[in-house]
């Protein structure tokens, strides 16, 4: 039998319409059989190592629902050539206190998109960069730069394009078969 997994899915954007979300739903959908959890990132205070000996409650709620997962999955947009501050602000929160991260050893995937050609390759690369200190294996192949991803849903959020969809498919393959490599 297939193990089946849990696993937190982080997007890069907070814009209700945004792309990285639909991408995210739609990867989510080819891949049935897991538990996915969308954790929420737009409302989480600005990392501030004041704060840590008494954690703002979204802070801990954040940590809690990261933690049980075996894996994780970020879908993210480019801002500026990297990803967008309220990820990495999640990153942080996610990674202290020191010592306790909830990011640690948790196999991830990464997938950036962007409406221009380029995909997010640059938000991509940054957040890898990031998760390498993390601890966090990152799946390598295939790697995701959806770009012109604009045109590629419908009116209600669907993924309609199929050449994306078959991407996808691919990649959430490769990364369940990464998760169960990581944890034996
Ligand atoms: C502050 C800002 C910076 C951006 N920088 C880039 C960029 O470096 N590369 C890129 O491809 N798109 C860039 N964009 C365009 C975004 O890719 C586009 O707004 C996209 O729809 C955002 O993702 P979302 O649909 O998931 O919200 C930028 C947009 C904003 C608002």
């Amino acid at each position: 039998m297939t193990a089946s997994y849990n696993i937190a899915v982080i997007t890069g954007s907070l814009r209700k319409e945004a792309f990285s979300r639909r991408l995210a739903m739609a990867a989510i959908k080819l891949a049935p059989g897991h538990k996915f959890d969308v954790v929420p990132i737009g409302d989480l205070p600005l990392f501030n190592q004041d704060l840590e000996q008494t954690p703002p409650a979204p802070w801990t709620t954040f940590r809690d629902r990261v933690r049980p997962a075996d894996a994780v999955l970020f879908v993210t947009p480019e801002y500026n050539r990297s990803m967008p501050g309220v990820l990495k602000n999640a990153i942080d929160v996610g990674s202290r206190p020191y010592g306790q991260s909830v990011w640690n050893g948790k196999p991830g995937a990464v997938i950036g998109t962007s409406p221009g050609a380029m995909g997010g390759f640059g938000a991509n690369h940054h957040l890898r960069q990031s998760l390498t200190f993390l601890n966090v294996p990152v799946l390598q192949q295939p790697e995701a730069y959806l770009g012109r991803i604009g045109g590629a849903f419908d009116d209600h959020g669907e993924l309609t394009d199929e050449s994306v969809r078959k991407f996808l498919t691919g990649f959430m393959e490769a990364f369940i078969a990464w998760i169960g490599q990581q944890k034996k």
